[in-house]
């Protein structure tokens, strides 16, 4: 039995059937013939479920994200104008996502665009929303898996295009193969035809967007999320410093 069915088997409306006629469960049981039919709103259950079993936490390291809080605080001294546009978004995060509305960060290595982005998937999670959130070779890795099994692939797509937000981090992070660049075509391409939002990170610079993600795919993430937010600075990690040599 896959872990898909089990999830489905385990999930029951907790507040009992919303149509009034099962118990819940999603099944109609004839107690005398003892046969059981799908309820009308079984479509709903397995719906829910399905997105359940996608990424919808947000990483330990964000989990605290707040636009009160450092580091988004210290992201707001030196790029206000982005924070505003991050604000505004979230301010209308219920409309944003039924009118699939997104955003997307750009810039160098550490200068906060995973910050930013989570806070947005935080906003859209705590406004009770369903969200997937993935780096872009995490993503693929899932796809790869799921082209192993028949129908594999569509049903992944399927269950990435009913998420109210899609979250796709680092996009241009993995290698440009054909297959890559069709991957990512199908997920986005599938959002853009539904009408869905997507919130993404590349540090990839604009001109370098086309020939990295693919034309159709720029141009609808455009459609999407609109103008790239520009984020830029030193890179706030600091990790690696070279000692200076002992005289
Ligand atoms: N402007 C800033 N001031 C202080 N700290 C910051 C700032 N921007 C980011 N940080 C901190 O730097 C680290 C990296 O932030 P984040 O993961 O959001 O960067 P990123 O732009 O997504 O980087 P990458 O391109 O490597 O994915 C985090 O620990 C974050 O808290
Ligand atoms: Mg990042
Ligand atoms: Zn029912």
């Amino acid at each position: 039995m896959s872990a898909e069915t089990l999830t489905l088997l385990a999930s029951r409306n907790p507040d009992g059937c919303p149509l009034g006629q099962c118990d819940g469960s999603g099944f109609l049981i004839d107690e005398e013939t003892n046969t059981a039919s799908d309820c009308r709103c079984r479509s709903r259950i397995i719906a829910k479920a399905r997105v359940k079993s996608l990424e919808g936490r947000i990483p330990r390291k964000y989990q605290g994200v707040s636009f009160e809080r450092p580091p988004v605080t210290d992201i707001s001294r030196t790029a206000p104008h982005q924070i505003e546009m991050v604000r505004r978004y979230t301010r209308r995060i219920e409309r944003n996502l039924d009118e699939g509305k997104g955003l997307w960060f750009q810039g160098d290595i550490g200068t906060g665009k995973t910050t930013l982005a989570m806070l947005v998937s935080k906003t859209a999670l705590d406004a009770g929303r369903s969200v997937a959130i993935y780096s872009l070779p995490r993503l693929l890795n899932l796809l790869r898996e799921a082209i192993d099994s028949p129908d594999g692939k569509l049903d992944l797509i399927d269950r990435l295009t009913a998420v109210d937000l899609l979250h796709i981090d680092d996009l241009g992070a993995e290698n440009r193969t054909d297959w890559v660049l069709e991957q990512l075509y199908s997920i986005v391409n599938a959002r853009y035809e539904a009408e869905k939002a997507i919130i993404a990170t590349t540090n990839l610079m604009p001109d370098e967007l086309s020939e990295r993600l693919g034309a159709r795919t720029v141009s609808r993430l455009v459609q999407i999320c609109g103008d790239l937010i520009p984020l830029c600075g030193a890179d706030e990690r600091r990790g690696l410093r070279v000692p200076a040599q002992a005289s």
